[in-house]
Protein backbone atom coordinates (compact mmCIF):
# COMPACT_ATOMS: atom_id res chain seq x y z
CA UNK A 1 0.00 0.00 0.00
CA UNK A 2 3.02 2.56 0.99
CA UNK A 3 5.16 1.50 -2.01
CA UNK A 4 1.55 1.91 -4.25
CA UNK A 5 1.05 5.37 -2.78
CA UNK A 6 4.80 6.25 -3.44
CA UNK A 7 4.63 4.83 -7.21
CA UNK A 8 1.50 7.14 -7.24
CA UNK A 9 3.38 10.32 -5.58
CA UNK A 10 6.48 9.93 -8.06
CA UNK A 11 4.56 9.41 -10.98
CA UNK A 12 2.59 12.54 -10.58
CA UNK A 13 5.42 14.28 -9.76
CA UNK A 14 7.08 13.48 -12.95
CA UNK A 15 4.32 14.58 -14.91
CA UNK A 16 4.27 18.05 -13.06
CA UNK A 17 7.56 17.96 -14.05
CA UNK A 18 7.24 17.38 -17.59
CA UNK A 19 4.34 19.89 -17.82
CA UNK A 20 6.26 22.66 -16.15
CA UNK A 21 8.81 21.73 -18.78
CA UNK A 22 6.75 22.20 -21.51
CA UNK A 23 5.49 25.24 -20.41
CA UNK A 24 8.07 26.94 -19.49
CA UNK A 25 9.76 25.69 -22.99
CA UNK A 26 7.15 27.39 -25.20
CA UNK A 27 7.60 31.04 -25.23
CA UNK A 28 5.10 32.91 -23.01
CA UNK A 29 3.55 34.69 -25.44
CA UNK A 30 2.97 31.77 -27.75
CA UNK A 31 1.33 30.08 -24.31
CA UNK A 32 -1.18 32.87 -23.92
CA UNK A 33 -1.87 33.18 -27.40
CA UNK A 34 -2.91 28.97 -27.20
CA UNK A 35 -5.06 29.87 -24.42
CA UNK A 36 -6.80 32.59 -26.52
CA UNK A 37 -7.27 30.47 -28.91
CA UNK A 38 -8.54 27.60 -27.00
CA UNK A 39 -11.38 30.23 -25.07
CA UNK A 40 -12.30 31.71 -28.50
CA UNK A 41 -12.48 28.27 -30.06
CA UNK A 42 -14.63 27.28 -27.02
CA UNK A 43 -16.69 30.82 -27.68
CA UNK A 44 -16.96 30.50 -31.30
CA UNK A 45 -17.96 26.57 -30.88
CA UNK A 46 -15.07 26.17 -33.69
CA UNK A 47 -13.42 22.92 -34.19
CA UNK A 48 -10.57 21.74 -36.58
CA UNK A 49 -10.42 18.31 -38.55
CA UNK A 50 -6.43 17.21 -37.64
CA UNK A 51 -3.49 18.81 -35.56
CA UNK A 52 -2.06 20.23 -38.97
CA UNK A 53 -5.57 22.77 -39.51
CA UNK A 54 -5.21 23.92 -35.85
CA UNK A 55 -1.88 24.72 -36.26
CA UNK A 56 -2.54 26.22 -39.58
CA UNK A 57 -5.54 27.63 -38.08
CA UNK A 58 -3.44 28.96 -34.79
CA UNK A 59 -0.96 31.07 -36.58
CA UNK A 60 -3.21 33.01 -38.80
CA UNK A 61 -5.38 33.75 -35.20
CA UNK A 62 -2.01 34.46 -33.73
CA UNK A 63 -1.38 37.03 -36.32
CA UNK A 64 -4.90 38.44 -36.47
CA UNK A 65 -5.18 39.38 -32.87
CA UNK A 66 -1.62 41.13 -32.93
CA UNK A 67 -3.29 43.13 -35.77
CA UNK A 68 -5.84 43.87 -34.36
CA UNK A 69 -4.20 44.88 -30.74
CA UNK A 70 -2.15 46.98 -32.70
CA UNK A 71 -4.70 48.62 -34.20
CA UNK A 72 -6.47 49.49 -30.96
CA UNK A 73 -3.24 50.30 -29.56
CA UNK A 74 -2.73 53.35 -31.49
CA UNK A 75 -4.96 56.53 -30.21
CA UNK A 76 -7.16 58.99 -32.18
CA UNK A 77 -8.71 56.09 -34.02
CA UNK A 78 -12.42 56.93 -35.37
CA UNK A 79 -13.13 53.24 -34.71
CA UNK A 80 -12.14 49.94 -32.83
CA UNK A 81 -11.67 46.58 -34.08
CA UNK A 82 -12.02 43.13 -31.84
CA UNK A 83 -11.37 39.48 -32.15
CA UNK A 84 -15.01 38.02 -33.66
CA UNK A 85 -15.86 35.17 -35.24
CA UNK A 86 -13.80 35.83 -38.06
CA UNK A 87 -10.62 35.58 -36.05
CA UNK A 88 -9.40 32.41 -37.26
CA UNK A 89 -9.61 34.08 -41.46
CA UNK A 90 -7.16 35.25 -43.53
CA UNK A 91 -8.48 38.36 -44.98
CA UNK A 92 -8.95 36.19 -48.93
CA UNK A 93 -10.34 33.08 -46.85
CA UNK A 94 -12.41 35.85 -44.66
CA UNK A 95 -13.87 37.78 -48.16
CA UNK A 96 -14.29 34.35 -50.13
CA UNK A 97 -16.31 32.89 -47.86
CA UNK A 98 -18.51 35.66 -46.54
CA UNK A 99 -18.04 38.77 -48.46
CA UNK A 100 -17.77 38.08 -52.17
CA UNK A 101 -20.88 36.95 -53.53
CA UNK A 102 -22.25 40.95 -55.09
CA UNK A 103 -22.33 39.96 -58.55
CA UNK A 104 -21.79 43.64 -60.29
CA UNK A 105 -23.68 44.31 -63.65
CA UNK A 106 -22.18 43.55 -66.54
CA UNK A 107 -24.30 46.56 -68.45
CA UNK A 108 -23.30 49.06 -65.62
CA UNK A 109 -25.88 50.90 -64.19
CA UNK A 110 -28.87 51.52 -66.30
CA UNK A 111 -30.27 55.18 -66.30
CA UNK A 112 -33.43 55.27 -64.15
CA UNK A 113 -35.95 57.78 -62.68
CA UNK A 114 -35.04 59.17 -59.13
CA UNK A 115 -38.22 60.38 -57.56
CA UNK A 116 -36.07 61.95 -55.03
CA UNK A 117 -34.64 64.01 -57.14
CA UNK A 118 -35.88 67.26 -56.28
CA UNK A 119 -36.13 66.40 -52.23
CA UNK A 120 -35.87 69.56 -51.04
CA UNK A 121 -34.87 69.57 -47.41
CA UNK A 122 -33.99 66.21 -45.09
CA UNK A 123 -33.46 65.91 -41.13
CA UNK A 124 -29.71 66.06 -39.94
CA UNK A 125 -30.08 62.64 -38.66
CA UNK A 126 -32.32 59.84 -38.99
CA UNK A 127 -32.73 55.93 -38.16
CA UNK A 128 -35.08 53.96 -39.65
CA UNK A 129 -34.65 51.70 -36.51
CA UNK A 130 -36.52 54.20 -34.27
CA UNK A 131 -39.64 54.19 -37.06
CA UNK A 132 -39.84 50.74 -36.72
CA UNK A 133 -38.81 50.58 -40.76
CA UNK A 134 -35.89 47.40 -39.91
CA UNK A 135 -36.25 44.04 -38.55
CA UNK A 136 -33.67 42.17 -36.24
CA UNK A 137 -30.26 41.27 -37.87
CA UNK A 138 -29.69 37.79 -39.79
CA UNK A 139 -27.08 35.87 -40.43
CA UNK A 140 -26.09 35.05 -43.68
CA UNK A 141 -23.41 32.07 -42.63
CA UNK A 142 -21.06 30.65 -45.05
CA UNK A 143 -23.60 31.03 -48.25
CA UNK A 144 -23.35 34.07 -50.37
CA UNK A 145 -26.88 35.72 -50.52
CA UNK A 146 -25.94 39.17 -49.10
CA UNK A 147 -28.09 40.42 -51.87
CA UNK A 148 -31.06 38.58 -50.94
CA UNK A 149 -30.52 40.06 -47.36
CA UNK A 150 -29.62 43.30 -49.12
CA UNK A 151 -32.70 43.65 -51.05
CA UNK A 152 -35.19 42.04 -48.54
CA UNK A 153 -34.17 44.90 -45.66
CA UNK A 154 -35.33 47.35 -48.24
CA UNK A 155 -38.28 46.20 -49.16
CA UNK A 156 -39.35 45.48 -45.42
CA UNK A 157 -38.74 49.26 -44.93
CA UNK A 158 -40.83 50.26 -47.66
CA UNK A 159 -43.10 47.93 -46.78
CA UNK A 160 -43.67 49.10 -43.36
CA UNK A 161 -43.34 52.83 -44.03
CA UNK A 162 -46.33 52.42 -46.75
CA UNK A 163 -48.35 50.11 -44.65
CA UNK A 164 -47.21 50.62 -40.92
CA UNK A 165 -46.74 46.72 -40.22
CA UNK A 166 -43.20 45.37 -39.69
CA UNK A 167 -42.91 42.24 -40.74
CA UNK A 168 -39.61 40.43 -41.40
CA UNK A 169 -39.55 38.77 -44.60
CA UNK A 170 -37.91 35.56 -46.56
CA UNK A 171 -34.81 35.73 -48.22
CA UNK A 172 -35.16 32.21 -48.98
CA UNK A 173 -38.83 32.50 -50.73
CA UNK A 174 -36.07 34.94 -53.36
CA UNK A 175 -33.77 32.45 -53.19
CA UNK A 176 -35.74 29.65 -54.58
CA UNK A 177 -38.25 30.79 -56.31
CA UNK A 178 -36.41 33.85 -58.38
CA UNK A 179 -35.52 30.99 -61.15
CA UNK A 180 -31.55 31.94 -60.84
CA UNK A 181 -29.39 28.85 -60.38
CA UNK A 182 -27.52 29.07 -56.51
CA UNK A 183 -28.37 32.04 -55.18
CA UNK A 184 -25.36 31.22 -52.30
CA UNK A 185 -23.11 31.61 -55.77
CA UNK A 186 -24.28 35.74 -55.61
CA UNK A 187 -26.48 37.74 -57.19
CA UNK A 188 -28.06 41.26 -57.65
CA UNK A 189 -30.75 42.93 -55.93
CA UNK A 190 -32.68 43.83 -58.63
CA UNK A 191 -33.13 40.37 -59.46
CA UNK A 192 -34.67 39.61 -56.18
CA UNK A 193 -37.07 43.28 -56.46
CA UNK A 194 -37.97 42.30 -59.68
CA UNK A 195 -38.85 38.93 -58.31
CA UNK A 196 -40.87 40.09 -55.68
CA UNK A 197 -42.42 42.65 -58.01
CA UNK A 198 -43.75 39.91 -60.59
CA UNK A 199 -44.26 37.53 -57.86
CA UNK A 200 -46.29 39.92 -55.43
CA UNK A 201 -46.09 37.52 -53.13
CA UNK A 202 -43.40 37.17 -50.26
CA UNK A 203 -43.27 35.26 -47.61
CA UNK A 204 -42.66 35.80 -43.98
CA UNK A 205 -39.07 34.41 -42.69
CA UNK A 206 -41.06 32.75 -39.87
CA UNK A 207 -43.42 30.62 -42.89
CA UNK A 208 -40.62 30.24 -45.15
CA UNK A 209 -37.16 30.22 -43.07
CA UNK A 210 -33.57 31.25 -43.67
CA UNK A 211 -31.83 27.48 -45.29
CA UNK A 212 -27.95 28.87 -45.42
CA UNK A 213 -28.49 26.92 -48.75
CA UNK A 214 -30.91 27.23 -52.14
CA UNK A 215 -33.79 25.28 -52.01
CA UNK A 216 -36.49 24.07 -54.42
CA UNK A 217 -39.30 26.21 -54.61
CA UNK A 218 -42.80 26.22 -52.77
CA UNK A 219 -43.99 29.41 -52.36
CA UNK A 220 -47.43 29.12 -52.72
CA UNK A 221 -47.64 28.90 -48.67
CA UNK A 222 -51.17 29.73 -47.31
CA UNK A 223 -50.35 32.56 -44.92
CA UNK A 224 -47.72 33.72 -47.58
CA UNK A 225 -47.95 37.87 -47.39
CA UNK A 226 -49.13 39.83 -50.16
CA UNK A 227 -46.02 42.52 -50.60
CA UNK A 228 -46.96 44.83 -53.06
CA UNK A 229 -43.55 46.70 -54.74
CA UNK A 230 -44.06 48.68 -58.22
CA UNK A 231 -40.63 47.61 -59.15
CA UNK A 232 -37.09 49.63 -58.20
CA UNK A 233 -35.39 52.61 -59.13
CA UNK A 234 -31.60 53.35 -59.47
CA UNK A 235 -29.81 56.38 -57.28
CA UNK A 236 -27.60 58.33 -59.55
CA UNK A 237 -24.64 56.91 -59.27
CA UNK A 238 -21.37 58.71 -57.50
CA UNK A 239 -23.24 61.10 -55.49
CA UNK A 240 -23.66 60.91 -51.92
CA UNK A 241 -26.01 63.91 -51.71
CA UNK A 242 -28.63 62.00 -53.98
CA UNK A 243 -27.96 58.89 -51.88
CA UNK A 244 -28.78 61.18 -48.61
CA UNK A 245 -32.68 62.25 -50.71
CA UNK A 246 -33.01 58.38 -51.49
CA UNK A 247 -32.34 57.10 -47.41
CA UNK A 248 -34.29 59.90 -46.28
CA UNK A 249 -37.31 58.63 -47.35
CA UNK A 250 -36.61 54.65 -47.46
CA UNK A 251 -33.81 52.24 -46.07
CA UNK A 252 -31.65 51.45 -49.45
CA UNK A 253 -30.18 48.48 -51.21
CA UNK A 254 -26.29 49.36 -51.62
CA UNK A 255 -23.30 47.24 -52.99
CA UNK A 256 -20.16 48.00 -50.96
CA UNK A 257 -16.42 46.95 -50.48
CA UNK A 258 -16.16 44.82 -47.86
CA UNK A 259 -12.22 44.93 -47.16
CA UNK A 260 -12.13 46.73 -44.06
CA UNK A 261 -14.88 44.77 -42.05
CA UNK A 262 -13.46 41.87 -41.06
CA UNK A 263 -12.86 43.10 -37.66
CA UNK A 264 -14.99 45.55 -37.06
CA UNK A 265 -16.32 46.34 -33.24
CA UNK A 266 -17.06 49.57 -33.41
CA UNK A 267 -17.26 53.41 -34.45
CA UNK A 268 -17.24 55.29 -37.50
CA UNK A 269 -15.05 53.69 -39.93
CA UNK A 270 -12.90 55.86 -41.99
CA UNK A 271 -9.98 55.95 -44.57
CA UNK A 272 -8.74 54.03 -47.07
CA UNK A 273 -10.72 51.66 -48.44
CA UNK A 274 -11.35 50.22 -51.93
CA UNK A 275 -14.34 49.99 -54.34
CA UNK A 276 -14.15 46.26 -55.43
CA UNK A 277 -18.11 45.82 -54.86
CA UNK A 278 -17.93 42.29 -53.90
CA UNK A 279 -20.53 42.77 -50.91
CA UNK A 280 -24.18 43.95 -50.26
CA UNK A 281 -25.79 45.57 -47.55
CA UNK A 282 -28.65 48.05 -46.55
CA UNK A 283 -28.02 51.79 -45.60
CA UNK A 284 -30.70 52.43 -42.94
CA UNK A 285 -29.91 55.86 -41.37
CA UNK A 286 -26.99 58.54 -41.16
CA UNK A 287 -26.32 61.02 -38.58
CA UNK A 288 -23.40 63.31 -36.98
CA UNK A 289 -21.49 61.56 -33.98
CA UNK A 290 -20.20 63.29 -31.02
CA UNK A 291 -17.07 64.20 -32.68
CA UNK A 292 -18.52 65.86 -35.55
CA UNK A 293 -18.13 62.77 -38.19
CA UNK A 294 -21.00 62.46 -40.15
CA UNK A 295 -21.46 59.09 -40.83
CA UNK A 296 -23.90 56.12 -43.08
CA UNK A 297 -25.55 53.47 -40.91
CA UNK A 298 -26.03 50.39 -42.82
CA UNK A 299 -27.37 46.83 -41.98
CA UNK A 300 -25.07 44.04 -42.29
CA UNK A 301 -26.11 40.26 -42.54
CA UNK A 302 -23.54 38.65 -40.19
CA UNK A 303 -25.81 38.06 -37.11
CA UNK A 304 -25.95 40.43 -34.34
CA UNK A 305 -22.72 39.40 -32.30
CA UNK A 306 -20.76 41.65 -35.37
CA UNK A 307 -19.81 45.03 -35.53
CA UNK A 308 -22.07 47.18 -33.49
CA UNK A 309 -25.44 44.93 -32.88
CA UNK A 310 -24.86 43.31 -36.80
CA UNK A 311 -24.81 47.41 -37.60
CA UNK A 312 -21.67 49.63 -39.05
CA UNK A 313 -21.05 52.74 -39.47
CA UNK A 314 -19.03 54.12 -42.47
CA UNK A 315 -18.03 57.82 -42.56
CA UNK A 316 -20.35 60.05 -44.80
CA UNK A 317 -19.56 63.02 -47.43
CA UNK A 318 -16.12 62.10 -48.01
CA UNK A 319 -14.00 63.63 -51.07
CA UNK A 320 -14.27 60.71 -53.28
CA UNK A 321 -17.16 60.76 -55.25
CA UNK A 322 -17.73 57.18 -55.05
CA UNK A 323 -18.62 57.41 -51.27
CA UNK A 324 -16.79 55.65 -48.10
CA UNK A 325 -16.01 51.88 -50.01
CA UNK A 326 -17.94 52.27 -52.89
CA UNK A 327 -20.93 52.70 -51.42
CA UNK A 328 -22.73 55.15 -53.40
CA UNK A 329 -21.62 53.42 -56.86
CA UNK A 330 -24.05 51.47 -56.94
CA UNK A 331 -27.49 51.31 -54.51
CA UNK A 332 -31.36 50.58 -55.77
CA UNK A 333 -34.11 51.03 -53.95
CA UNK A 334 -37.63 49.06 -54.64
CA UNK A 335 -40.22 51.70 -55.27
CA UNK A 336 -44.18 50.92 -54.30
C1 LIG B 1 -26.40 64.67 -57.29
O1 LIG B 1 -27.76 64.34 -57.25
C2 LIG B 1 -28.63 65.43 -57.03
C3 LIG B 1 -30.02 64.88 -56.91
O2 LIG B 1 -30.38 64.10 -57.99
C4 LIG B 1 -28.47 66.43 -58.18
O3 LIG B 1 -29.30 67.53 -57.95
C5 LIG B 1 -27.03 66.86 -58.29
O4 LIG B 1 -26.87 67.68 -59.42
C6 LIG B 1 -26.13 65.64 -58.42
N1 LIG B 1 -24.75 66.06 -58.39
C7 LIG B 1 -23.90 65.71 -59.32
C8 LIG B 1 -22.50 66.20 -59.16
O5 LIG B 1 -24.20 65.04 -60.28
Amino acid sequence: MASNRKTCFFMLLSIFAVLSYRTTSLPSEDYSMSIKHETWMARHKRYYDNNEEREKRFNIFKDNVKYIESFNRVGGQTYELEVNAFADLTKEEFLTKYAGNYMPSLKGSPSSSFKYENVKEVSPSLDWRDKGAVTPVQNQAHCGACWAFSAVAAIEGIVQIKSGVQTSLSEQHIMDCDGAPNGCQGGRMEHAFEFVNKNGVLASDKDYPYQMAEGTCSWDHPSSLAVKINGYERVPSKNETALLMAVANQPVSVAIDPSLFQFYKSGVLKGKCGTKLTHAVAVVGYGTNEDGIKFWLLKNSWGGDWGENGYIRLERGIDDIQGMCGLAIDATYPTA
